[in-house]
């Protein structure tokens, strides 16, 4: 019989806000689970965005299945078998392996790992801020204990392949050390205290819900471009501070130096995501990614006041879509909407990665080992957007 406890909250999050929020999961053996148990923890999922399992055994091929089993037609790595390491050009490539007996899970982490399901050596990098964002934190600082989120995103290739419905994370080995507090260098003064190189989760639905009305009307009227091989495409450029999304600062790939690319596989989608599990609507946006976003116009009838690109809009400026998608998404990763996993070894998160955006955190050093195993798969069908009565109801 599955039973679900509450996530245990830092205090720094709002109780309230983020009740519906993750779960964990007891009573189950994640590589051996009946089809009731499975029924059961999907819709857990879809209801609380974010699920944990602790003390997990479990093997590539038995997390592989796990996988699969939320989207059976599924096979490949959301971003393709292997071909993360093989574009040169790619951000990715420094941070995800695949493993070869299965390449669909991925294996992250940092430090030097040996003799690892079939590898006999890799260096795994953690990613860091430094390596992404403009500013950085200044040495001194990192040395006191101040680090910032790497990028806030959902996994999802975001061209040629469908974002996955579900990503599990496991950690085989988490690396031991006080808690780091990450700064948001924004000009608010948030700041948040957070376990060592935590995984932090925030809820597109509330990021939704909390929006006032003109831009929860701008976001079921909008859709947003994706840019053509978006790794390779914002390989110069640099994050703002948050992680958030990106400077415009013009270094961005230009058509001509990026890959071959094929029109036909870049993706265009809704900006919000219904839940299949509950109806309920998500702000799903990769900020980072964007590079032209489409407004619809008000629908006919709708009288609603101080409406944004009432009569619809085509944006191609980088900087007006990056404030815009800042206006939307950053009240959502205020400090107490925030859940900074605090992770022990064994642990295995299961997220909704179309109900939810997730960063990376903090710095290790070399000698602090950490070892995890990562599956998603690209999806069999694209997200599905707000409804006509969704629109009707917040345009
Ligand atoms: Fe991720």
């Amino acid at each position: 019989m599955i039973e679900l406890a509450p996530l245990p909250l830092p205090t720094s999050a709002d109780p309230s806000i983020l009740r519906d929020f993750g779960r964990e999961v007891k009573g189950v053996r994640l590589g051996a689970l009946s089809p009731e148990d499975f029924g059961q923890i999907q819709g857990a999922l879809y209801k609380h965005s974010v699920l944990l399992f602790r003390d997990v055994e479990l093997t590539l091929e038995e997390q592989y299945s796990l996988t699969k089993a939320f989207d059976p037609e599924a096979e490949n790595y959301g971003h393709g078998n292997n071909k993360v390491d093989n574009s040169k050009q790619s951000i990715l490539r420094s941070v995800i392996k695949s493993i070869p007996r299965v390449p669909q899970v991925q294996l992250v982490g940092n430090g030097t790992i040996y003799d690892h399901e079939g590898i006999p050596e890799v260096v795994l990098k953690h990613p860091s801020h430094t390596t992404f964002h403009a500013t950085h934190v200044s040495r001194e600082d990192s040395e006191k204990g101040f680090t910032r989120f790497y990028r806030w995103h959902m996994d999802a290739a975001l061209y040629q392949y469908a974002p996955p419905k579900v990503t599990t994370l496991y950690g085989l080995r988490v690396p031991e050390g006080g808690g780091q507090i990450i700064r948001y260098d924004d000009g608010t003064g948030d700041e948040l205290s957070a376990p060592l190189a935590t995984t932090a989760f925030v809820s597109g639905k509330i990021m939704f819900d909390i929006l006032p009305p003109e831009l929860k009307s701008l976001a079921v009227r909008s859709r947003a471009k994706y840019a053509l091989h978006p790794f390779v495409w914002m390989s110069r450029a640099r994050a703002s501070p948050t992680g958030l999304g990106m400077e415009s600062e013009g270094l961005e790939l230009t058509p001509s130096e990026l890959p071959p690319w094929d029109e036909s596989k870049q993706k265009l989608y809704p900006m919000v995501w219904k839940n299949p599990g509950t109806g309920e609507l998500h702000l799903q946006v990769h900020p980072c990614a964007v590079a032209e976003v489409l407004v619809d116009p008000l629908p006919e009838g709708s009288k609603h006041e101080g409406a944004l690109y009432a009569a619809g809009a085509h944006l191609k400026d980088l900087k007006e879509i990056r404030d815009l998608l800042q206006r939307m998404q950053r009240p959502g990763i205020a400090p107490k909407l925030v859940y900074p996993h605090d992770w022990k070894e064994k642990d295995l998160m299961l997220f909704h990665n179309r109900g939810v955006i997730h960063t990376a955190v903090g710095t290790l050093n070399a000698d602090q080992v950490r070892v995890f195993h990562q599956c998603n798969l690209a999806a069999s069908d694209d997200p599905a957007g707000p409804t006509m009565k969704d629109v009707t109801r917040w345009a």
